[in-house]
């Protein structure tokens, strides 16, 4: 499988969302980065816009929530059209019942991890989640380096699915459970990211700031197989 490319858009322009999507058309997914001013120090855009956003994205949208009460907010992501939402484990009160809400509500689940949060966190979750996302820089902000540690850890979350014991006979196991990774993510390093066990990376400054953002999708995605 090559890998699929998730373009955030948090390096987009703002002011013109509708075109910039248009730039991204052969990305796998369009990456939503909302967030709250709280979990995270930015804030960027919410409901409103997300609702819009999967009116016109050409790609099904995979919305990432940097907030602090996901309890209350996900689902609604999930209302609003998300084919994926991500909560992260660091926020979420009641994580169990928030996976079983959202996907009640019409959408693929992800679980997201901080640089700092150990994968076995997230061990008893694994059966309630489609992907787990692993932050390989600080929630934030786009354009930082990449925290070379992170391939360890998808490697670790590879290793923890593929020795997951399941529910019993005849309940799914976890052979579909996709790894992503956010942040940081370029030309040097998503070779090595396919290869440590990522299905999927995110990808934002390496796309708005080359010239020519669907050709390094491309490229991304070639490197990556
Ligand atoms: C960071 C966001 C990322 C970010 C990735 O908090 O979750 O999705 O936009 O941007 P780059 O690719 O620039 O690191
Ligand atoms: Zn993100």
């Amino acid at each position: 499988m090559p890998i699929e490319i998730a373009a955030s858009i948090l390096n987009a322009d703002f002011a013109n969302l509708a075109s910039e999507l248009q730039r991204i058309e052969p990305a796998d997914w369009v990456h939503v980065d909302v967030m709250d001013g709280h979990f995270v120090p930015n804030l960027t855009i919410g409901l409103p816009v997300v609702r819009r956003l999967v009116r016109v994205s050409p790609a099904p949208v995979d919305a990432h929530l940097m907030i602090e009460d996901p309890d209350r907010w996900a689902p609604e992501y999930a209302e609003a059209g998300s084919r994926s939402v991500t909560f992260h484990i660091e926020a979420a009160k009641a994580p169990v019942r928030l996976a079983r809400q959202i996907r009640a509500a019409g959408s693929q689940v992800g679980v997201g991890l901080n640089p700092a949060t150990p994968v076995e966190t997230v061990a008893d979750l694994l059966g309630e989640v489609d992907m787990v996302l692993i932050m390989s820089v600080e929630p934030g902000f786009g354009g930082q380096q990449f925290i070379a540690r992170s391939l360890a850890k998808v490697a670790q979350a590879r290793a923890m699915a593929e020795g997951w014991q399941g529910p019993p006979a005849g309940a799914k196991g976890l052979e579909n459970l996709k790894l992503q990774v956010d942040g940081g993510v370029d030309r040097r390093n998503v070779a090595r990211i396919a290869l440590a066990g990522a299905d999927i990376v995110v990808a934002g400054s390496a796309l708005f700031d080359s010239g020519d953002p669907a050709e390094e999708i491309r490229a991304l995605r070639e490197l990556g197989r």
